[in-house]
């Protein structure tokens, strides 16, 4: 492949994808054991090892909608099954609080690469793989984990030039709770493919309050988020 050059007997079809190349690196450090680096073109890692016994594959996306439909196509084509996105995301509701994980139920888009698929005649609705959701909820439960089930806006802008705040009251009201920048691109993308997909997000930022979390809670929250998604693939 152009971006992943993982043979296709070392990836899993379970594969996890974070945004960030060195929290995969972190995943298959601290999660996985007999691990073997597969990809390392441009930096965007992937990983294989072992989790429990089962075989799971770890592969970094980039940031944005065309960074991760170029890695999940290519992960589509290797062989991939079901595909679980661990990421962060911003709220942009007085309800969700900082290092609370939110299971994506839908991804609303104002990028225009569903218009461009759908020749412009229909909105498509991004949903995730139900079962891959219920065993997420039920896995975040046992564990006690703080997991709000949501939509999110999957947008093409993190620094918007304009005063956003009477939209996000819109959206809110809506049951959009945060923004990130791929999960209508993942949800779209598996779909189209019959692949399972998931995403999984750590409130980072509070876009209202305009607060975020240290890097300790960072670490904290990715670490469940790790173990939700390892658990539920
Ligand atoms: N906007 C978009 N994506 C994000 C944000 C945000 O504020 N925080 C983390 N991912």
């Amino acid at each position: 492949m152009i971006h992943i050059e993982t043979k296709k007997g070392d990836l899993s079809p379970l594969v996890i994808v974070p945004g960030d190349p060195l929290r995969g690196e972190y995943i298959a450090k601290n999660f996985l054991s007999n691990v073997k680096k597969t990809n390392s073109i441009r930096n965007m890692f992937g990983f294989t090892g072992e989790y429990k016994g089962k075989k799971i594959s770890i592969q970094a996306t980039g940031m944005g909608v065309p960074s991760i439909s170029i890695y999940l196509n290519e992960l589509i084509m290797l062989g991939a099954k079901k595909i679980i996105r661990i990421g962060t995301c911003g709220t942009i509701s007085d309800s969700v609080n900082l290092r609370e994980l939110i299971i994506v139920q839908s991804a609303a888009t104002d990028s225009s690469f569903n218009k461009i698929r759908f020749n412009n005649e229909i909105d498509y609705p991004a949903t995730p793989s139900f079962e891959l959701l219920l065993k997420a909820y039920n896995t975040a439960s046992a564990l006690k984990f703080k997991t709000i089930i949501s939509s999110v806006l999957t947008s093409d802008t993190f620094y918007y030039e304009t005063d956003m705040s009477s939209r996000f009251k819109l959206w809110e009201k809506y049951g959009i709770t945060a923004i990130e920048m791929e999960t209508a691109a993942l949800y779209t993308v598996s779909k189209g493919a019959a692949v399972e997909s998931l995403s999984i997000l750590s409130v980072t930022d509070h876009i209202i309050k305009k607060d975020s979390l240290s890097p300790q809670e960072r670490v904290d929250s990715l670490n469940e988020m790790i173990t939700l998604s390892l658990e539920t693939i």
